[in-house]
Parts: C-alpha cells; structure tokens; sequence
C-alpha cells in the first residue's frame, strides 16, 4: 500500500469543518458550494452508516454492475482512475476491489469526506491518494488519468458542462469518464412526492398513542427536517438522459452514451428509506433490513430484465453517462 498524501489530503487542503456555526449556515443557503462543504463535511463520518455503504460483495457488485451497464469490460483494468465528488469512497474503493481499476485518486469539494476516504482506502489496504478539489477547476495537469469517475456527484455540481470539459482536460487521449448515479427529471419527481408523503403519514401515524414507542424524539426529526431543507440547496439539477448526452458532447466527448436503470425498484426504496428514517434505528429488525433488501434486488431484477426493455428510458430514477476524449491526432 502506498500514500502519497497525509490522511487528510495534501498540506495545503483545506481541514474538514464538521461542526458549522449558524451565520455559516445561514450563508450557504446562497451559495450552493458553501452548502455542500457543510453539508457534507457535517455527514462524512457517519456517511456510509446513513447510505447503508459497505466495502464488501454487496457493494462490489453494485459499483462494477453499474459500470459494466454503461462501459463495459473493455479497457479493464483501468491503469489509474480519478473520481471526482468521491465521498467516502464507495464507487472508487469498490472498483478497485472489483478489479476494474489498479491506482485510484479520490477527490471531493468536502475535506471531511476526502479525510474519510483515504481512511477507508487505507484500512482495505488500496493504493490511494486524494485532494480536496471542486469539479470546476480540477487540481491535475492535463492528460493525467486513464479513466475519471464520479457517482451521485454532477447534480450538485452548478456548471455541469464546465466540469465536462475539466474531466475531458485530465483524461489522457482514449481515456473514458463514467457518472452513474445521477437523478432523471420524472424519477426525482416521483421519488421525492413518494417519499414526502411517507414522511408526513409515518411522523403523524406514530403521534397516535399506541404507536407512540415508534416516534423518533422531535428534536431529532427537527434535525432531519433541518438537514432536509439544507439537502434542498445542494441538489441543483435533475437530468434527462438526451439532455446527459448532448452536454457530454458539446464539452468535447466522443462515443457518449446515457443508459438508466431503477423504476419499480425505485418505487418502493424511496417509501421504504424514508420510513426507515422516520422511525428509531432499533425497530428495525435484522429481518426487516433483510426483506427490504431482497425486494430491493427483487425489484431491480425486474427493471433490467424487463421494464428496460418496454418503458421509455426517461422514466427511471437512475442515470449514467459514459463517453471518451478523442484520440491524439498521429504525427506525420
Ligand atoms: C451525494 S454525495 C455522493 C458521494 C459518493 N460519490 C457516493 O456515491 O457515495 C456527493 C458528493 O459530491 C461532493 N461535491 C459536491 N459538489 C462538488 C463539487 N463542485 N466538486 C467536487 N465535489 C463536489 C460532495 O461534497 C459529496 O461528497
């Protein structure tokens, strides 16, 4: 294992800032790279617990399936691999434990989850190393990477294209970028009237007095209410798949293609994760956790094998796009 950097990134990154005062706060409700230093500086250490991320098969398969979907195995393993708004680590790490990708970079705007993937790297013994970078002005030369890859990260981002054209500079010639991971414009519709019903039936349901053991303290659900509306300033975008491809393309791509997965899997996990966080950690069984999983894969089965094939792409949750920076042109 080798590190080229201090846990926390290089010298001159900036230190995660896990406890905002209110006027920072207060603030970043205007600025949307404020908020989500906060935002996610404040979730990096108990991230992958909420996310139910592991290091493990389960999210090893995850991450390599949804590559595969969209890039295939050509090209595997990638030499080195960047990630752009990494987190803690869990599509980078994961690739790399699938054997897709041999020396990885994690980067993220938010020091305290820069800090939390190198932990992570470390501990699964990884040749790593990161810094804390904005996606719109990517800190490596140009022509540095072999594949760059980001998940859940470009609708945080307020100049998608812009940041297009910074992963096209850093990619060698030939080299390939995959965003997974991203919401689809009627998938995030659906999913956010799904699960702001669930929390207003589940909050009020558990007044009742019999269900009263089932009620999250209020000041808890003040908290997460808080963090909902904060959550509200960090998500700046939603895509169309079309709309995915023809900026890839205009910021200089070639070979772009959008592929989407999750629909009926996605109908019932929105539900079911907000429920889940509107009620006390310790209701839900191990049997609980375990149904909702199996429908979840269940259900996921079903959209690849046979939604996908009759169901207009726009109308699932996820999307990811791929595409690759033009060859070098041969010297004469
Ligand atoms: C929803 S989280 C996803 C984290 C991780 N990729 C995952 O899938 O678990 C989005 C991440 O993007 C980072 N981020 C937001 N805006 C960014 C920007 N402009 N440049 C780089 N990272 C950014 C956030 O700090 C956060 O860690």
């Amino acid at each position: 294992m080798s590190h080229s950097t201090t846990p926390s990134g290089t010298p001159s990154d900036p230190a995660p800032n896990p406890h905002a005062s209110a006027e920072e706060v207060q603030a970043a409700y205007g600025d949307p790279k404020l908020a989500n230093v906060l935002y996610h500086d404040w979730e990096a250490g108990t991230y992958d617990e909420k996310w139910s991320i592991s290091y493990d098969e389960r999210c090893i398969s995850y991450a390599t399936d949804v590559f595969e979907a969209v890039a295939g195995r050509e090209g595997q393993p990638y030499p080195t691999a960047m990630e752009l708004g990494s987190g803690t680590g869990f599509f980078l790490l994961n690739l790399m434990q699938g054997g897709v990708i041999k020396k990885g970079s994690v980067t993220d705007l938010s020091p305290g989850m820069v800090e939390v993937a190198l932990r992570n790297a470390e501990r699964l013994g990884l040749d790593v190393d990161g810094r804390v970078a904005d996606a719109e002005r990517i800190p490596y030369d140009d022509n540095s990477f072999d594949l760059v890859v980001g998940h859940a990260v470009l609708h945080h981002i307020p100049d998608v294209e812009a940041a297009l054209r910074e992963v096209l500079r850093v990619l060698k010639p030939g080299g390939r970028f995959v965003f997974a991971g991203e919401p689809t414009k009627i998938g995030d519709f659906y999913a956010r009237k799904l699960g702001q019903l669930t929390w207003w039936l589940t909050t009020n349901l558990m007044k009742l007095p019999m269900l009263n053991d089932w009620r999250r303290p209020q000041a808890e659900l003040d908290e997460s209410s808080r963090a909902a509306a904060l959550e509200a300033v960090v998500d700046l975008h939603t895509f169309d798949p079309s709309e995915l491809e023809r900026m890839s393309s205009s910021a200089g791509a070639v070979d772009v293609k959008a592929v989407t997965d999750e629909f009926s899997a996605a109908l019932a996990g929105w539900p079911i994760r907000t429920f889940e966080a509107a009620v006390p950690d310790e209701k839900l069984t191990l049997r609980w956790r375990l149904f909702a999983y199996k429908l979840w894969l269940r259900l996921s089965a079903v959209d690849k094998k046979l939604l996908s094939k009759v169901l207009p792409r726009e109308l699932f949750y996820n999307v990811m796009v791929t595409g690759t920076k033009p060859p070098a042109p041969v010297e004469l």
